[in-house]
């Protein structure tokens, strides 16, 4: 959404009026062709106004027309919408400008004022409270704020209960005007607010017209107030007992709800911070009004005034807490100062009625003025920093009644005053647009009431200055006075007539007492009856005094005793005005202005009315034409180039879809392309400025129908960019997580390299200590040597005892270990085959130990002096053929023999025993390995002994050679004789056999033992 702050923002909104233009009328009269026709405005206004769009601009203007009904356009939801958009996006609402406002507020950071006319019961209080309650959803909020907020908005309904009536215009009419500053600080948010209250039609509180009623607050207190209340404040439920209630004949009216206004107003009071004395008081206050209405004078023998109704007159003095006596003296008697003395004169009772009533009014009046500035208190913003205001003029329409009086002529002065401030404002600020932008202008003529204003105001001849020298003056003035003296001095001005001057048409609609003036407006003719008397508003100096007396904190506060007395006499009310008015000018011009006309449909609040009389009236006197005439005076059209541009850019192709040049640049080649003729526009210095609505409508609606096609392909680009954006968000999380994970890795991994490091060293310590005694470094070290050799020796174990020489090799600190686990573990394998052996078999094994008797006694007695040990039959293998020999194998204390019967075949001397080879098959094979230097010894013996355990257990035991026994694999060599080698070859088959291999080899073939069968 591109922003359009622009100041002048007139044509802001005007876009979108382009294309809804043929629906429901135009939503900018800027744009309507007929400008200069007030039917063609009046046409447009009707036509949306049936169509309950009540809402139009001119330019940022907002003509606003009272539907008389609810419309569903002021939801939450509504002013989302309108928040933070362009003005010109969407249809002309009230929440549009009052966003435009906030938002130039913001960007600037200047002051604003949204001025809200209209006659009486068009919608303006209406208007600003919309206003308000869009602040109210729109900025920022805090709990501070919050409470900022709250106080705001609930200021509007005390006041209204306080300061509105029900009036033939208006069921809601506030009878004073009411300027309210509400405060921003920098971020927006509303941290503050100020009201500045006008003239309250003081009057209505003693006097009502027919048809009218007193201010809401008298009937919702006595509808409403709780009984407890009205007991304490001596009311009764029933406003026809009170003649200030019911003057008007119409205390009861079915659109005001007093009971649930007067519930709303309670909450409101303690939102506001009143506290309950202050509410105590307010109320007091009321009801001594009320009562005071019903005081009742009779007139004495004397004609004088005096009370007969005593029961009043003790309520006022209690609720005012004013002793009855004083009070009753200073209502009926008057208080002459006469040199040192003090006298009292009494009343007529006319003249007590009089003072009654002014005693009423000038108590309410000033009540009044103490509300307000108690809202005040409650909503002013302490902290000093700099804000920004928007001010919100919610004041009394122009007004004209059957009868019209001063109020009425203070009233449409004052929309005399802000009409001017309206001209200069707009007139101002068009000049100065077209002179910065260096575009000739002729300006327009509209008229301008500043002689209306003058014939008012001008010192010493205008109607206020004659209204103030004739209450001043001493003598007898009177209102009649008055009128003469007018006719006198102003007879002959254009804008006023009085029955004496006028001509004798206009005399016939002129009383005697009237004066006609001709407002910007319309003509109005007042009664000038009552005229001196309201502009003095005397209150007799006692009642002063009395109220002084006053114990009620806010009567007190109301006529404290330090005000000036009334030897200085005290200015007129209209002097009071006419100032206050001054003051508020100064405090508009100091800001920018906003403007909401609104508008009333018809006379009898009806939905649905449209009275083309009575809008036609509004229309013209509110300027309404004059202002379109001067915003198309020169051009209907202006628009900054960047934002002409970018909006229009997309119709020409040397401008779509970016221009690289200025802006100026890009906008003259633009229109160029759409052939725009050189008298319907002018290039400013910042803007263009188109002169026919039917250009830019030829323009927008070009826009229009590319708007679709490009809306298309925006579509699909948008589309494309929104999947790209997924993917790239999925890839960057992807790397993301990737990373993460690749972080986490490599922690981990160099925790474990630090910690590999740390290990490492310390196993090189360990080994390079690994000799030196125990101690820190080296204990691990070698509790893992330990750890590993045991390991690896429980994995390396020798199967049998024949592989006992296959014992894992120690490390150094082992050995000892080593050595007693050797021992252990063959002990352990030897018990194992020993417990493995059965008792048969040990039978057999026994018997195979051959005794002595076994021997042949011939072999017997040649060796036994040598002590024969063991005795065992073998089978020899021939050294020539293999072929194998029954023999005996004795192993004495010295020797083998190998003997056949009784002869001895072979001595081996242990000592020339080289060793014995055994195949590590079940063959029972054994060959003796023989040391033979010479050369006729015999050779090495090839036997097979079936028990050969015990035979080679015997021979290492007896020759002490247990390292000589060797088991061998495949294949044995031997020698036959020296110098002459056989071989052995042992191998598993399927059967036992031994037999001479044709390589000549003795071939040894056993059966492979199952294992564990051993
Ligand atoms: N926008 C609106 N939507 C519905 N009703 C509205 C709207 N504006 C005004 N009205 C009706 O019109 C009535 C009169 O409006 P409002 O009190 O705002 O008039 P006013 O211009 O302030 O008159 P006065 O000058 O007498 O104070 C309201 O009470 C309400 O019923
Ligand atoms: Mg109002």
């Amino acid at each position: 959404k591109q922003d359009t702050k622009e100041k002048d923002g007139t044509y802001g909104n005007m876009e979108a009026s382009l294309t809804a233009r043929d629906r429901v009328g135009i939503q900018d009269f800027v744009l309507l062709d007929a400008y200069t026709s007030e039917s063609a405005f009046l046409d447009n206004l009707r036509k949306r106004f049936h169509e309950n769009l009540i809402y139009t601009y001119i330019g940022t203007l907002l003509v606003s027309v009272n539907p008389y009904k609810e419309l569903d356009i002021y939801s939450k939801k509504q002013m989302d919408t309108y928040m933070g958009v362009n003005f010109f996006e969407l249809p002309p609402h009230i929440y549009a400008l009052a966003d435009n406002v906030f938002r130039t507020m913001q960007s600037e950071f200047n002051n604003h004022f949204i001025l809200i006319s209209g006659e009486s019961g068009a919608g303006k209080t209406e208007a600003s409270k919309k206003i308000l309650q869009f602040y109210a959803v729109s900025c920022p909020s805090t709990k501070l704020l919050n409470n900022v907020r709250d106080r705001l908005l609930l200021s509007n309904p005390v006041l209204e209960a306080f300061g509105n009536a029900k009036t033939l215009k208006n069921d809601n009419s506030s009878r004073f005007g009411k300027y309210m500053d509400i405060q921003f600080d920098h971020q927006g948010g509303a941290v503050g607010g100020h009201i500045l209250s006008y003239l309250l039609e003081k009057s209505r509180v003693v006097h009502q017209n027919h048809g009218e009623r007193n201010f809401h607050i008298f009937y919702q207190l006595v509808e409403g107030g709780e009984e407890d209340l009205l007991r304490w404040l001596g009311l009764e439920r029933n406003c026809q007992h009170y003649s200030y209630l019911v003057q008007g004949g119409c205390a009861k009216v079915s659109s005001i709800n007093d009971k649930s206004d007067w519930r709303m107003v309670q909450k409101a009071l303690s939102v506001i911070e009143f506290n309950e004395s202050d509410i105590e008081h307010l109320f007091g206050i009321i009801a001594s009004v009320l009562h005071l209405g019903n005081i009742k004078f009779v007139a004495d023998v004397r004609g004088y005034a005096s009370l007969n109704n005593n029961q009043e007159m003790h309520w006022v003095s209690k609720l005012l807490g004013i002793p009855a006596q004083v009070l009753q003296q200073g209502l009926t008697h008057r208080k002459i100062e006469a040199k040192a003395e003090e006298v009292f004169s009494p009343f007529s009772v006319d003249h007590a009625v009089y003072a009654r009533d002014a005693l009423a009014k000038a108590i309410y009046g000033r009540t009044f003025n103490w509300l307000v500035n108690k809202i005040n208190e409650s909503l002013a913003n302490k902290d000093s920093s700099r804000k920004t205001v928007i001010g919100l003029l919610d004041i009394y329409g122009f007004e004209v009644f059957n009868v019209n009086s001063f109020e009425q002529f203070c009233i449409n002065y004052c929309n005399e005053k802000l009409q001017q401030l309206f001209i200069q404002l707009t007139l101002k600020s068009e000049q100065e647009e077209y002179e910065m932008e260096g575009i000739e202008w002729e300006p327009v003529p509209y008229f301008n009431n500043k002689i209306i204003c003058d014939l008012v105001e001008e010192k010493h001849r205008g109607i206020i200055s004659l209204l103030d020298e004739e209450c001043l003056r001493p003598g007898e003035a009177t209102d009649l006075t008055l009128l003469e003296k007018m006719e006198e001095t102003i007879g002959g001005h254009p804008h006023f007539v009085t029955h004496k001057l006028a001509d004798q048409k206009t005399r016939k609609t002129l009383e005697r007492g009237d004066f006609r003036l001709l407002h910007y407006a319309g003509e109005v003719t007042y009664c000038v009856v009552g005229f001196l008397d309201k502009n003095n508003d005397l209150l007799y100096r006692n009642g002063k005094e009395v109220m002084r007396q006053s114990k009620n904190a806010i009567i007190k506060h109301c006529f404290p005793s330090t005000e000036p007395d009334s030897k200085r006499r005290p200015e007129t009310v209209v002097t009071q005005f006419k100032s206050s008015l001054v003051g508020l000018t100064e405090i508009l011009m100091s800001k920018e202005p906003w403007y909401v006309r609104c508008i009333k449909p018809n006379e009898a609040k009806q939905p649905g009315r449209f009275d083309d009389v009575l809008v036609r009236h509004q229309v013209k006197y509110l300027g309404l034409m004059e202002h379109l005439r001067v915003r198309r005076a020169g051009f209907a059209y202006r628009r900054k180039y960047d934002i002409f541009l970018q909006r229009y850019k997309p119709l020409c192709p040397d401008t779509w879809p970016n221009w690289k040049g200025t802006a100026a640049e890009g906008v003259r080649c633009l229109i160029k392309h759409l052939g725009y003729k050189p008298d319907e526009y002018k290039m400013g210095r910042s803007k263009i400025f188109i002169r026919h609505p039917r250009t830019l409508f030829a323009t927008e609606d070009a826009f229009q129908v590319c708007k679709h096609k490009l809306a298309t392909r925006i579509q699909a680009k948008y589309k494309g960019y929104r999947v790209k954006g997924d993917y790239q968000k999925q890839r960057d999380a992807a790397t993301k997580i990737e990373n993460c994970w690749r972080g986490i890795m490599a922690r981990k991994e160099r925790e474990k390299r630090a910690w590999a490091v740390k290990v490492i060293k310390k196993f090189i310590k360990g080994f390079i200590t690994r000799n030196q005694p125990a101690c820190n470094d080296n204990s691990e070290y070698l509790a893992y040597v330990r750890q590993n050799y045991l390991t690896r020796l429980r994995e390396n174990l020798p199967k049998t005892v024949l592989e006992k020489d296959s014992w894992l090799t120690p490390p150094p600190i082992m050995k000892e270990a080593s050595q007693l686990l050797k021992k252990l573990y063959i002990r352990h394998m030897v018990g194992k085959y020993v417990q493995g052996i059965t008792p048969q078999r040990k039978a057999q094994v026994q018997s195979t130990f051959l005794s002595a008797e076994d021997i042949n006694i011939k072999v017997l007695q040649m060796i036994q002096h040598e002590h024969i040990k063991y005795s065992v039959p073998v089978v020899k293998y021939d050294r020539n053929g293999f072929r194998p020999r029954l023999r005996q194998l004795i192993f004495t204390q010295e020797a083998a023999y190998l003997v056949e019967e009784a002869k001895i075949k072979q001595r081996i001397d242990y000592i020339s025993l080289k060793g014995v080879s055994v195949s590590n098959l079940s063959d029972n094979f054994l060959i003796l390995h023989v040391t033979c230097d010479d050369i006729k010894q015999k050779g090495d013996l090839v036997l097979q002994c079936d028990y050969l355990f015990e035979a080679l257990t015997k021979l290492s035991v007896i020759a002490n050679k247990q390292n000589y026994i060797k088991v061998v694999q495949g294949s044995v060599r031997f020698d036959i004789q020296p110098g002459r080698e056989g071989f052995v070859d042992f191998k598993s088959g399927q059967e036992s056999m031994v037999y001479r291999a044709k390589n000549g080899h003795l071939m040894v073939v056993s059966v492979k033992i199952i294992k564990g069968s051993c």
